[in-house]
């Protein structure tokens, strides 16, 4: 019998974070490594953001908050879904944890029974069948290619819709793909799902404020208010204010699923971090600047990056519509040889060569259900990605 419990070989450890791990590992040992392999905005918490946590401590709002968040964070979540995506949520309907991966995690762990669908296109973020999974519940993978734009059509997602299902996950923008639904595209969906009242909507807008040219981002309650009723719309301050240590992300939802949740939190976490709550709340309630600041940069870098890779031999890089990753195929690269002489059979081959030949770490496609292709996050300086975009066209170039 094993000590470690089964549930646990279900899983695996995030690549995403894998491949960061290596990279940081070669640095170590002196090779000269670009990284383009994490998924955080470079820049530093903004300073009044800053300010709140610190005058957090010194007032003494140290101790344990209620176990689902501050009273006054809440109101502030809700003020922000009035005024940023017209939805109506009461402090009640509000659920704050440490990070929208928590929301995630507790949303699938209150709600799947063995057996449960969970919806999921891909390519995908990481860590979404793997959450299914550990909640007992089935992923079922439906493939959105590059031909589609990376997006879910109806036609797809009626066809996997069964008697079991219970959630579709909905990622605009995507990681790791950055493609994003607009009105009609989510309106499509949302018209397959008023059809189908056994599934529920996991809305993770994460990448909300990092949307490019005149993409103007929607949610799925906003667009279809018939669906409110069994949407959990998901969203946090991670990305939108440069705050991924603070641990801070929240979900509005309907107040059965949102105490249910409490439930879960209260037996496990508690309270996410009260200073990180008080400096959420001073995110969300001050000046928005930041969010149209670092839009631009990353539309500057996004446009880098997309003229740079398609430049290279065998690779097609979409442009895309918000956050900070590109998802280019390398369908032409397969088979070919390197100029060290390895083969590449899949993107896992590309990624690894690509590192040990040139120090430029990416995630390979693989690991966000959708081949070949990899991830590129341009959450780094200009000069940066201008020397990983010439090596990797360096490394392209040396293939045969
Ligand atoms: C698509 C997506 N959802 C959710 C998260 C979770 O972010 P956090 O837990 O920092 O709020 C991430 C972070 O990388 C993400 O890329």
């Amino acid at each position: 019998m094993s000590f470690l419990a089964e549930r646990l070989a279900r899983i695996k450890p995030s690549p995403t974070i894998a491949m960061t791990t290596r990279a940081a590992s070669l640095r170590a040992e002196g090779r000269d490594i670009i990284g383009l392999s994490a998924g955080e905005p470079d820049f530093d918490t903004p300073p009044h953001i800053r300010e709140a946590g610190k005058a957090a401590i010194d007032t003494g709002r140290t101790r344990y908050t209620p176990v689902d968040g501050t009273a006054s964070l809440k109101q502030a979540i809700c003020d922000k879904f009035a005024r940023e995506n017209g939805l109506d949520y009461t402090p009640a309907q509000i659920t704050v944890a440490s990070g929208g991966k928590q929301i995630l995690f507790n949303a699938l762990m209150a709600t799947l029974d063995a057996g449960d669908e969970v919806i999921i296109p891909a390519p995908y973020w990481v860590s979404y069948p793997d959450m299914v999974l550990l909640a007992e519940g089935r992923p079922v993978i439906v493939e959105c290619g590059i031909a589609d734009g990376f997006r879910l059509t109806p036609q797809a997602l009626e066809a996997a819709i069964t008697p079991r299902t219970k959630w579709l996950i909905l990622n605009s923008p995507s990681n790791p793909s950055g493609a994003g639904y607009d009105r009609a595209a989510m309106q499509a969906l949302t018209d397959v799902l008023l059809r189908h009242p056994q599934v529920w909507v996991l809305a993770d807008d994460i990448y909300e404020h990092l949307v490019f040219d005149d993409f103007a981002f929607v949610t799925p309650a906003q667009v279809e208010p018939r669906l409110k009723n069994r949407v959990l719309t998901m969203n946090g301050v991670s990305k939108a204010y440069a705050m991924t240590g603070w641990r801070i992300g929240y979900g509005g939802g309907p107040e059965p699923l949102i105490r249910a949740m409490g439930k879960l939190q209260s037996q496990s976490t508690s309270n996410a971090c009260s200073i990180s709550q008080y400096a959420a709340e001073a995110a969300l309630n001050g000046p928005q600047d930041y969010i149209h600041d670092s839009r631009a940069v990353f539309q500057r870098r996004r446009d880098l990056v997309v003229a740079g890779l398609n430049a290279c031999p065998f690779v097609r890089c979409p442009t895309p519509r918000g956050a900070f990753y590109v998802y280019p195929s390398i369908e032409a690269m397969i088979g070919r040889t390197t100029a060290g002489g390895t083969r590449i059979d899949n993107d896992e081959d590309f990624a690894n060569a690509l590192l040990d030949e040139t120090g430029v770490a990416v995630v390979f496609g693989a690991a966000f259900g959708l081949s070949p292709h990899f991830r590129v996050s341009y959450a780094a300086a200009d000069e940066l990605l201008a020397e990983a975009v010439a090596r990797i066209r360096t490394f392209c170039e040396g293939c045969t």
